[in-house]
């Protein structure tokens, strides 16, 4: 069984950019924490990050069919900046009926006003933020009880 981890833009920059927002931590080492945490549950870990709305919303929509075959449990989800701006990814999200933990590493809330509003949020099955990098293993953990303990 497979769980999906995606990324959206400018998450390739982790560790350099605003590291008083987001920590030092690299993208590649968020990859290596939820590799050990799916290889500890007995999950196969897809892992992605893009720039592009396109390519996300591919993503979803694949994940969104393996859940539907038996073969995923759902997808973890940073949407970055999209986060605030996408009917699509909420519309893809929503379309295929995809289990989705949201995971923000800063806490948006208590940031810039357009931080505030996600449109992810409302097709998400749970969200997690604030807590640095650590958000992604939390929501991992979250989303394998939720689907598995109902
Ligand atoms: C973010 C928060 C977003 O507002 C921002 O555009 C990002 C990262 C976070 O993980 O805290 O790119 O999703």
């Amino acid at each position: 069984t497979s769980v999906y981890v995606f990324n959206g833009p400018n998450l390739n920059l982790l560790g350099t950019r605003e590291p008083e927002v987001y920590g030092t931590t690299t993208l590649a080492d968020v990859e290596t924490m939820c590799r050990e945490e799916c290889e500890g549950a007995g999950l196969e870990l897809v892992f992605g990050q893009s720039n592009h709305e396109g390519q996300l919303i591919d993503w979803i929509q694949e994940a969104g069919a393996e859940v539907q075959a038996g073969r995923a449990i759902g997808a973890v989800f940073n949407p970055g900046a999209f986060t605030h701006t996408s009917v699509a990814l909420h519309d893809a999200i929503e379309g295929v009926q995809l289990p989705v933990v949201e995971v923000h590493i800063s806490n948006v809330h208590r940031r810039e006003p357009f931080r505030h509003r996600s449109y992810v949020s409302p097709v998400a099955r749970g969200i997690v933020v604030g807590f640095g990098v650590y958000g992604y293993v939390l929501a991992l953990r979250g989303l394998r009880h939720a689907i598995t303990a109902g």
